[in-house]
């Protein structure tokens, strides 16, 4: 088969081999299983949680290649010692996975309180603005970069009793694509993944099932595909989108979603 050279060269391991990544949320799930495929595909990745202790435990199985930092996402000056930290341990940022997220407890809207509401839009969407805000300037000294964000299939497919995490993904969503534009003229791209409902440890919050094996069940039956998310359906997307095979790719909105949004 023709492949050209540039192209056949991307297929061989280590496609993110010289980059640097932040990734948020990287001490469990989605976040964990993309910090993993990363350095597995040489990059070197800053492992970053509000629970420190989970990033380190991820770092220590992965060796020199990963770096953890405790950050809180929603506070502006974490943010900003979170990115100085990358800098400091690998001298420039390449890609952000901005992943980190909180559920919410499911309940109508009459009960959610505007406390809860600024907590999931803080953490879920004002996280994001203010990562891509501090990543942005060394991106565009490097002459590019990758963003990729985790919104949710829920933004498309609303179930009842979600309105602020919906809302939030929603968010994520529109910022995104606003990013695209304005950034493209940097070579700074920027990418949105939508997951389906993922076997993480926060599928059980999002749950109305007695037990996870209840859960996957009702999952597998309302997928089309049969199956819950595994979180490394989502590493190997956040792969490609973070990679030069991607390079063409902005403002794209990937379900990995089962076929939830048909
Ligand atoms: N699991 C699903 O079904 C599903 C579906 C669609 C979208 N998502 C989204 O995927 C992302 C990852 O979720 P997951 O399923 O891996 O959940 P998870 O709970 O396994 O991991 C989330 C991680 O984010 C960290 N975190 C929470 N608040 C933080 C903060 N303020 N600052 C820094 N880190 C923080 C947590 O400590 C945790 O390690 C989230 O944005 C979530 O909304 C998940």
């Amino acid at each position: 088969m023709f492949l050209p050279e540039a192209a056949a060269a991307a297929l061989v391991p280590g496609r993110l081999a010289g980059k640097t990544a932040i990734i948020t949320g990287a001490g469990s799930g989605l976040g964990r299983a993309t910090a993993e495929r990363y350095v597995a595909e040489g990059a070197r990745v800053l492992v970053a949680d509000i629970d420190g202790s989970r990033a380190a435990a991820v770092c220590e199985r992965l060796g020199d290649a990963a770096v953890p930092t405790q950050v809180d996402v929603s506070d502006e000056t974490a943010v900003a010692a979170m990115v100085q930290a990358a800098l400091d341990a690998f001298g420039a940022v390449n890609v952000l996975f901005s992943n980190a997220g909180v559920a919410e407890s499911v309940k109508p809207l009459a009960e959610i309180s505007s406390l809860e509401w600024d907590r999931i839009i803080d953490i879920n969407l004002k996280a994001f603005f203010l990562c891509a805000q501090a990543v942005a300037p060394q991106m565009r000294a490097a002459d590019g970069g990758a963003m990729i964000v985790t919104a949710s299939i829920a933004a498309r497919r609303p179930r009842p009793g979600m309105a602020a995490y919906v809302a939030s993904k929603a968010g994520v969503i529109g910022l995104a694509r606003a990013l695209a534009v304005e950034l493209a003229g940097d070579g700074i791209r920027v990418n949105v993944l939508n997951p389906g409902p993922a076997q993480t440890p926060m599928l059980k919050e999002f749950s109305f099932a007695a037990s996870e094996a209840e859960a996957l069940r009702m999952l597998g039956e309302a997928l089309p595909l049969g199956r819950a998310i595994q979180p490394a359906d989502i590493a190997a997307a956040a792969v490609y989108l973070a990679s030069d095979e991607a390079c063409n790719v902005t403002g794209l909105v990937m379900n990995i979603d089962g076929g939830r949004d048909l």
